[in-house]
């Protein structure tokens, strides 16, 4: 099988798999984060194309946010996909490393990209996690989970493992202190990092916004 067949079979089947997902973890988040990936790729000439694209497409093929916190079982299923498609060794291994290493597991674990073909992976599927974009997300998987919204008694956690972080529970307003508003620091690309600026600007705004009509306060 070519390049261009093993890309259009893997997208094929991730957007039969994730079509009626509803925790924002949906085909639609998987295809934008191919595109920005693909775009990233065009500046980064020692990327390898089809490990970053095969990556973007199967980055989220088993979360281990909905396979009861067990990070083993999405790697694995990318593999098994890659391994029925005849995919080169070298290939599915780039691949799975890729998927062991992309996801956030906390502001107080480091999380480093072994290459950068997943480096591209990583920064797209975190820019697809901010703006306005970012905020629709992380409502829906809230409400996904019963989250609350927001409860100003539950002050934001610093996350120092990636356990302690699979067992947070807390309302979704949280998220953005734990997680989103630290994703821009966090990010490999130059070409990334501008996108970020627009879309973090707009969570800053949005968040100020929310908590004054959280506590009423545009209307005293
Ligand atoms: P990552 O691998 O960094 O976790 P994903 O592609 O799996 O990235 O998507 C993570 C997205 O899921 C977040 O950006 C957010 O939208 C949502 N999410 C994850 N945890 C929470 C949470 N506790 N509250 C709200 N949204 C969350
Ligand atoms: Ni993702």
């Amino acid at each position: 099988m070519d390049n261009h067949d093993l890309i259009t079979r893997t997208a094929d089947f991730v957007r039969e798999k994730f079509l009626h997902e509803g925790s924002g973890h949906d085909w639609e988040h998987i295809r934008r984060v191919w595109q920005v990936a693909r775009a990233l790729a065009r500046d980064t000439p020692q990327a390898d194309p089809l490990i970053t694209e095969l990556g973007a497409l199967l980055h989220d093929v088993a979360d281990w946010k909905f396979h009861d916190g067990d990070e083993e079982v999405g790697p694995r299923a990318s593999r098994a996909w890659l391994e029925s498609l005849q995919a080169e060794e070298s290939v599915i291994q780039a691949v799975e490393v890729i998927i062991r290493e992309i996801s956030f597991k906390g502001l107080g674990v480091a999380t480093p990209m072994s290459s950068v073909e997943g480096e591209l992976v990583q920064d797209a599927d975190r820019l697809d996690a901010i703006g306005a974009i970012g905020v629709a997300r992380a409502f829906a998987y809230g409400g996904h989970k019963g989250r609350p919204l927001h409860d100003s008694s539950v002050p934001p956690e610093v996350h120092e493992s990636f356990e302690s972080y699979k067992k947070n529970t807390a309302p979704t307003i949280n998220h953005f202190y734990e997680k989103l508003l630290h994703l821009r620091e966090r990010l490999h690309t130059p070409a990334a990092q501008r996108v970020a600026e627009q879309r973090h600007a707009f969570m800053e705004l949005f968040l100020t916004q929310f908590l004054r009509e959280w506590e009423g306060e545009d209307v005293r």
